[in-house]
């Protein structure tokens, strides 16, 4: 660990020429992110978290620098949204030239080019090769919420399926879809009604085949409601909250045959999988898994807030005129980050989420060879999972967990930790992150888990 005693520098500028390295000049956190932390108590809803008690002042490339000139390893991408690099130049070049002309009109009162040029590029790039339609939202759950909508009237159906260990938001809808209670849906109900939950093949735990898994959570499901009024199937393909979930082989083709079989609608969740991060453009197309509806959001805009439903165009198509929108779906300013942020996606991020994942999982798997309370290193791409469990009983160790997480931020790498168990480390580097810096994180990393 560098720790330079040098005064905190004047406000630095984000994008890639940050210098692209780990430096901490203070502890973490810092005096002036402590003076921070202190006014967001008094200021901001409790309920708001962070993980760090850290304030950035500008981020570039593979770093976040703080308000007290720490500069930090990005492990994270502000969960999984920064995959371009955070305030990367085509970004911030395509978003400063929409600033300049204009920031608003709402697309459903008076359109722009922008928008239409985000849906095609997504009904170009998602899987399926059939004719296709785009609406464009805020946030990941608002687009959730969509896609439910628009299965619900494409089918005159009402029930949802959802899955064990799913995330799929906050919103009032997409809590009765995630699985877990804390923090995410303790006190906030009642939930939207009728959804139902599924086993996830999960192999680690289930050590069962795609197939297996499938046939089980199919009958379980037949067990609990009828075919006929299951309007939608919403699954991750990888899943993100829930602990970087890797189904087996086999697992999401038998369940969209099923479904295809009954008339349900197909959802695919790649807000966290989506756009290069998982070593393709999106996590469905590792499985030969073809959705009928694509959800994305997070990586989707380089930072800026833009979601969106992509789809089949007879299941898009068939909401009435004005049943979908919102004031700021699909801003201009988003959409042009999005267009400037999915060329970069187009222009070598999926291959570059290939090599981050050859450099990480080679020191994971040496890391994991030699300490059996590294149950199971799992993931594609820009976004593996470490599952630490207690030695001797194999049980989730969600303790051992904060430990090797709190040790990793006081040595300035933002690190982000998951599952069900709260016992999943996971690794979402910013496809941007230079090999250096990956791999200095990483010993950090399996140090501390080594320590702790
Ligand atoms: C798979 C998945 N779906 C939906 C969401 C919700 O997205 P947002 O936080 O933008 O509402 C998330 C956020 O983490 C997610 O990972």
């Amino acid at each position: 660990m560098t720790l330079q005693h040098a005064p905190a520098p004047t406000t630095p500028h984000g994008g890639p020429s940050l210098p692209q390295e780990r430096r901490l000049v203070t502890a973490i956190p810092g005096p002036a992110s402590q003076a921070l932390m202190a006014r967001k108590s008094d200021a901001v809803a409790r309920g708001v978290g962070m993980t760090m008690p850290v304030f950035v002042a500008a981020a570039g490339g593979g770093v976040l620098v703080d308000v007290d000139g720490n500069s930090l390893i990005d492990l994270g991408s502000g969960i999984a949204v920064t995959s371009v690099g955070n305030a990367d130049p085509g970004v911030v070049a395509a978003a400063s030239a929409q600033l300049e002309q204009f920031t608003h009109t709402c697309f459903t009162v008076t359109g722009y080019e922008g928008y239409v040029e985000v849906a095609e590029a997504l009904n170009r790039l998602t899987p399926g090769d059939f004719a296709k339609r785009t609406a464009l939202f805020n946030s990941g759950a608002e687009a959730v919420e969509n896609a439910v909508k628009i299965a619900r009237s494409a089918t005159r159906r009402s029930t949802i399926v959802a899955f064990d260990h799913a995330y799929h938001g906050r919103t009032s809808l997409t809590m009765a879809l995630t699985a877990k209670s804390m923090p995410y849906k303790r006190g906030f109900g009642p939930f939207g009604a009728e959804v139902h939950r599924a086993p996830m093949s999960y192999p680690f735990r289930d050590g069962l085949s795609g197939a297996e898994a499938a046939r089980i959570a199919i009958e379980r499901i037949e067990r609990q409601v009828e075919t006929d009024e299951i309007a939608a199937v919403i699954i991750e393909p990888i899943q993100g909250e829930g602990g970087f979930v890797v189904p087996a082989e086999g697992f999401l083709p038998a369940l969209a045959d099923w479904a295809r079989a009954h008339g349900i609608v197909v959802i695919a969740d790649e807000v966290q999988t989506g756009f290069a991060r998982t070593g393709a453009m999106f996590a469905s197309e590792h499985f030969g898994f073809e959705p009928d509806l694509v959800v994305t959001a997070k990586g989707l805009a380089g930072g800026l807030p833009l979601s969106a439903v992509t789809g089949r165009a007879e299941i898009m198509d068939a909401a009435h005129a004005g049943g979908l929108g919102g004031t700021y779906g699909g801003n201009p300013v988003a959409c042009a980050a999005a267009l400037a942020a999915i060329a970069a996606f187009e222009d070598g991020l999926v291959d570059r989420a290939r090599e981050i994942e050859a450099i990480a999982l080679e020191r994971l798997h040496a890391a994991q060879a030699g300490d059996p309370r590294i149950g199971d290193v799992r993931g594609r791409g820009a976004m593996l999972a470490i599952e630490l469990v207690d030695a001797a009983t194999g049980r989730p160790d969600a303790d051992l967990t904060r430990r090797v997480a709190a040790a990793v931020h006081a040595q300035g790498v933002v690190l982000l930790t998951c599952g069900t168990d709260g016992n999943v480390v996971r690794l979402l580097p910013p496809l941007a992150i230079g090999d250096d810096l990956l791999r200095e994180a990483l010993d950090i990393l399996c140090a501390a888990i080594a320590n702790a």
